[in-house]
């Protein structure tokens, strides 16, 4: 069957559109065609180098040509011109930053959901705001997170999680007080204070973006040796606070140490101090799938509202961050987007009304696909498997006489250093680095700079581990 076999002849002014539809026509080809480059690209991500150092041959200046020459030509020149140029960060040992690779399942999710383009806003005519509604509960579960108490939406990513947490909380705070802050701004509440002890750096931008500022926040101390909130500390300055609106961000897994706060007596504080709970748990959230680490996030349902994402433990290509609160309602109030063409009367959850962006991509689908795919033990497998990886790695550097391991990982980020000074330092993960074999990000620990290996991964195995070592060991 051809699509244009029905179609009159096109106008002189739609002519240019002609490309658009003789590639309509062939589109099974170019599916296929685009499934094996794709394909190559995933498998090769084993071997080539896992950073691109080089970019110089792509020349962001180049003019865009009046005429294409349609999507076959420009897989083509993709295929050429970019893939060779990109980082292997699905691969399996690109280990800087927290970055998930794409599990199979989630990958076809990714492209379903660009071919069928819903744009997720709500219930009206689509069934995807009930496999979002599906999906959230299913994270609850995960999450040891009652249901019937907390519900959520699906973000680009644990920043704006963190931003609709502040947004949610700041609002909630107000309405405890009698001002409202949706309706009247943030100067109605001037006595608010935030307090944290080790808040990842995409919450500060985010204080920076709602106007609160990124100095305004009291920092409590942390425990010696650890990025986990003291909690005498927080104690100390909940008491010496004399705000009438109080938001506590705590940690469930910090980017570097993997610290998780103790929730259940933060929870007691909050409680007492009449406080909004936050916890970041972006990626720590997976560690309930880990029954040797569940424990960790005890206390976690007693949050007022949750950061997580699944582009990066659970391995769900980008964009997909999660937010989960127990006052839906008051998200609703903040991020409520009213006009008449918007409205309906389908019976459903509007997540339009539930976070930054009017028109969605449909997220849900490849969080959907990979947990039908995989289920629960499927996923647990991943995080107990890199979790094993960060040990082993930190077992290795500890017994290494040039190495040094800045903290014991509790979860899958290995810190370490060599015994040499942090120009030494900086100058072997430039090393590593060009190696090729693997990558991993800088960090400074304890006033030392030192690097992080952070395995999340479901693709890294033993002998990606071995290598590791290898390059790490070439370098020194
Ligand atoms: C604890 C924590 N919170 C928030 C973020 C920000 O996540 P994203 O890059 O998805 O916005 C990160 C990223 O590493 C993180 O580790």
């Amino acid at each position: 069957m051809t699509y244009r076999s029905n179609r009159a002849p096109l106008s002189p002014t739609e002519d240019a559109r002609h490309l658009m539809f003789d590639d309509l026509e062939k589109l099974g080809r170019i599916l296929v065609e685009t499934g094996d480059v794709a394909h190559g690209f995933i498998q090769g991500a084993d071997d080539m180098d896992v950073t691109c150092r080089d970019f110089s041959a792509f020349d962001p200046s180049r003019p865009l040509s009046r005429q294409g020459s349609g999507t076959l030509d420009a897989l083509r020149a993709a295929k050429e011109e970019i893939l060779p140029l990109l980082a292997a960060s699905i691969g399996p040992r690109y280990l800087g930053f927290v970055t998930g690779g794409t599990t199979p399942a989630a990958l076809v999710g990714d492209w379903l959901a660009s071919a069928v383009d819903q744009n997720a806003t709500g219930p009206e005519g689509s069934v995807n705001a009930a496999v979002e509604e599906q999906v959230i509960n299913w994270l609850c579960d995960i999450g040891n997170l009652p249901r019937d108490r907390f519900d959520g939406v699906l973000t680009t990513g644990a920043t704006v999680s963190n931003l609709l947490g502040l947004v949610t909380a700041r609002q909630w705070c107000g309405e405890q007080v009698g001002v409202n802050i949706d309706a009247d701004g943030a100067s109605v509440l001037p006595d608010l204070a935030i307090f944290a002890a080790s808040p990842h750096a995409s919450m500060i931008k985010d204080l920076s973006i709602t106007g609160i500022g990124r100095n305004s926040f009291i920092k409590v101390a942390t425990l010696p040796g650890t990025e986990e909130t003291d909690l005498s500390d927080l104690r100390a300055k909940l008491e010496a606070s004399d705000a009438r609106a109080k938001i506590v961000i705590a940690s469930a897994g910090t980017v570097n140490a993997t610290d998780f706060d103790d929730l259940n007596a933060i929870a007691d504080l909050c409680a007492a101090f009449g406080a909004w709970l936050h916890v970041d748990a972006a990626f720590g959230f997976f560690a309930a799938l880990d029954d040797r680490r569940a424990h960790f996030l005890s206390g976690l349902e007693r949050a007022d509202s949750i950061t997580s994402d699944g582009h990066k433990w659970l391995n769900v290509p980008y964009d997909c961050g999660i937010f989960l609160t127990r006052h839906i309602s008051v998200l609703e109030t903040c991020c409520r987007a009213f006009a008449p063409y918007l409205e309906t009367k389908a019976i459903g959850n509007s997540y339009i009304n539930r976070g930054v962006e009017n028109s969605r991509r449909f997220r849900a689908l490849p969080l959907w696909m990979t947990m039908m795919a995989y289920g629960i033990d499927g996923m647990a497998a991943v995080i107990r498997a890199n979790c094993d990886q960060a040990a082993d790695l930190a077992m290795w550097v500890r017994t290494h006489e040039k190495l040094e391991l800045l903290r014991e990982p509790k979860l899958n980020v290995t810190m370490f250093a060599s015994v040499g000074s942090d120009d030494d330092n900086r100058a072997l993960l430039d090393r590593i680095n060009a190696g090729g074999k693997t990558f991993l990000t800088p960090t400074i620990y304890g006033g030392r700079f030192g690097f992080r290996a952070a395995f999340s991964n479901w693709r890294t195995q033993d002998h990606d581990l071995a290598i590791v070592k290898q390059a790490i060991e070439m370098a020194l």
